[in-house]
């Protein structure tokens, strides 16, 4: 069995080069569905991928525990067998999850400064330190037996808590966050969505930059991003970049980074037709000024400047 990506658990579009295929759902679009459409959960894949993956952990387990009453030529056999499993469907993927699935549940969970999955990375590091010495163990002349027995049974207990911690406290975020389409593109296959440039504080929600809104009393600038867009990627990499850009964005602006690929509803709410797109947002939501495409800094420096004057 092929764990696909993902083995121990080791194991996101609308868009647009620049704007011309949005093909945003129309709210009547949504309003058309059956009533009684039973929603996909977005990680369902992922979810079979683990199944199979916990049927090979309870071989792994019978293995093990046939280890002390198996004769001296299937000693040698069923060790093979373990460490072979353990890396085949567990520790080859493992960076695989942690740049896909992790990075993933971490934008989801909107805070840059401390990462979610800071534990379950962690777990992974411990894991794959345990398989490699079992692995060590195996190849010795005259392997340690009891040694292995316990180190294996210690390794699977922590796999399979793991394991529950991302089916039920992961997974869970995750399928409330992504669409199916969007899980597949994005962890499934790999397909990284934008970050947006760490040296600016982006709000991630729009409620979010809201509260700050009316608490600093400025108004809020939108940018809106989404995945397989070039312009957006040339937007975030040389002006948004760009320190000047930074500055006045910092002390005249809430900044709020949408991925619109993962919030079709604010693209919706405030007419977003194409990306990259920026918006200025007074307090109350409205749209007090909007530039659609790439600008070089120098512009956007002046559409900043003309577009702060509309702002009360
Ligand atoms: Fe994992």
């Amino acid at each position: 069995m092929k764990a696909g990506f993902l083995g121990f658990g080791l194991g996101a579009t609308l868009l647009v080069s620049s704007f011309s295929c949005l093909s945003l759902p129309s709210p009547a679009d949504k309003a058309a569905r059956p009533a009684t459409e039973i929603p996909v959960r977005a990680t369902e894949p992922l979810r079979r991928q683990y199944a199979e993956i916990r049927l090979q952990l309870d071989r792994l387990d019978g293995l093990v525990g046939s280890l002390a009453r198996a004769s001296s030529p299937e000693r040698i056999s069923t060790l093979r067998q373990i460490t072979e499993l353990l890396e085949e469907q567990i520790l080859r993927n493992t960076a695989e999850e942690t740049d896909r699935l992790y990075l993933s549940a971490d934008r989801c969970a909107g805070n840059a400064s401390y990462r979610f999955t800071a534990s379950l990375c962690h777990e992974q590091v411990i894991a794959a330190r345990w398989m490699l010495e079992l692995s060590d163990e195996a190849g010795k002349p005259s392997p340690d037996l009891t040694a292995f027995s316990r180190r294996a049974d210690r390794l699977l207990g922590l796999l399979d808590a793991h394991f529950e911690t991302e089916e039920k406290v992961l997974l869970p975020l995750l399928d409330d966050a992504m669409t199916p389409d969007r899980f597949r593109r994005e962890v499934m296959e790999g397909e990284a969505p934008p970050l947006p440039p760490s040296s600016i504080p982006w709000a991630r929600t729009y409620a979010e930059a809201l509260t700050v809104s009316k608490a600093l009393g400025k108004p809020i600038l939108v940018h809106f991003s989404g995945p397989r867009c070039r312009a957006c990627r040339k937007m975030e990499q040389v002006t948004l970049a760009d320190a000047e850009v930074r500055s006045r964005i910092g002390q005249a602006f809430v900044p709020l980074y949408l991925d619109i690929s993962a919030d079709e509803e604010s693209a919706i709410r405030f007419d977003v037709v194409g990306i990259p797109a920026t918006q200025i947002l007074s307090g109350d939501g409205q749209v007090l000024a909007q530039q659609l495409g790439f600008l070089e800094p120098k512009a956007f420096l002046a559409w900043l400047q003309d577009a702060g004057r509309a702002a009360p």
